[in-house]
């Protein structure tokens, strides 16, 4: 029995709904439609990636490869100099084995699916003479840290949420990304989260984050880069303020995370990351 169905969304889009979790893949206006708002448009990916040089994507969760195709499609359509690298990450080839199977409902894949197979069985596929597409199995929080990786300019963050996937929004995680990224190569992280306790954790990491843009119902989403410069709409003092009496503004420290105020302690060390001197 699978773990996974496809649903129609109220746009009348299909997507895919892990059972087991009960979440939806894009469940606001469909895959191809998110992609692009939430990661391929704010990420500016055609516009950085068209400089001379090598611009790298970590594609992390690659599900049923939904944000990495629409990258993919963007990439193709538009011209440029640099290469591209494009590594997908996930434990489990699950989703997109499924996706596979309904590639019918999911009609993004169709065009795709060459391609898709052969990134599966050889754990790499050469689109064409500017982009690779590199498949990485496993756990994130361990391959992230292989020697051979190179540092990303973009980071697509779409594990499940902080409910059901708690492993991947731990401040020791995130303090871990944030290592990993290091200063050199000026990086943008996007995901779908609007919460404040993501983005206390992610400035207690040492990201600087900023607003992101709206998706679906989704008021707001949540940006986060190593590079303040990099952000259009940094969180300010008066969201920072808030936090005091905010009910959710803890850090998510560990995976068994209950939603709570910040405490003293953390708040002094939330007000002294560089984004709010
Ligand atoms: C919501 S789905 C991603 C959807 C996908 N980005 C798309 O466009 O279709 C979340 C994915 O994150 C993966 N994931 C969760 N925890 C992970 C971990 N620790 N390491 C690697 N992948 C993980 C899951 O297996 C799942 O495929």
């Amino acid at each position: 029995m699978s773990d996974f169905e496809i649903v129609h969304l109220r746009s009348g889009i299909k997507s895919l709904r892990q059972l087991s979790s009960q979440e939806t893949f894009h469940p606001g206006i469909g895959p191809m439609a998110e992609a692009r708002i939430l990661h391929v448009d704010q990420q500016r990916i055609v516009e950085r990636s068209a400089r001379p040089g090598r611009f790298v994507i970590w594609d992390v969760g690659l599900g049923a490869a939904a944000n990495a195709v629409a990258a993919l499609e963007a990439l193709l359509e538009s011209g440029g100099e640099g290469i591209v690298e494009i590594h997908s990450f996930d434990k489990t080839l699950d989703p997109l084995a499924f996706a596979l199977e309904h590639a019918e409902d999911l009609d993004y894949l169709l065009p795709h699916r060459e391609l898709i197979e052969t990134l599966i069985d050889e754990k790499y596929v050469r689109v064409n003479g500017r982009i690779q597409w590199f498949l990485h199995l496993g756990d994130f929080r361990d391959v992230m840290h292989d020697a051979d990786l190179p540092s990303p300019h973009s980071v697509f963050y779409d594990p499940y949420s902080s409910v059901s996937n708690q492993e991947m929004w731990t401040l020791d995680h995130f303090r871990a990304l944030r290592n990993r990224l290091g200063d050199d190569t000026p990086c943008l992280l996007t995901n779908y989260t609007g919460s404040s306790a993501v983005r206390v954790t992610w400035l207690m990491a040492g990201f600087y984050v900023g607003v992101g843009q709206g998706v679906g119902k989704k008021m707001e989403t949540t940006v986060a880069s190593n590079h303040l410069e990099m952000l259009k709409e940094p969180l300010s003092s008066n969201w920072l303020f808030k936090r005091q009496t905010s009910q959710s503004s803890a850090p998510l420290r560990d995976a068994q995370h209950q939603a709570q105020t910040i405490s003293l302690a953390d708040f002094e060390n939330l007000s002294s990351q560089p984004q709010f001197q």
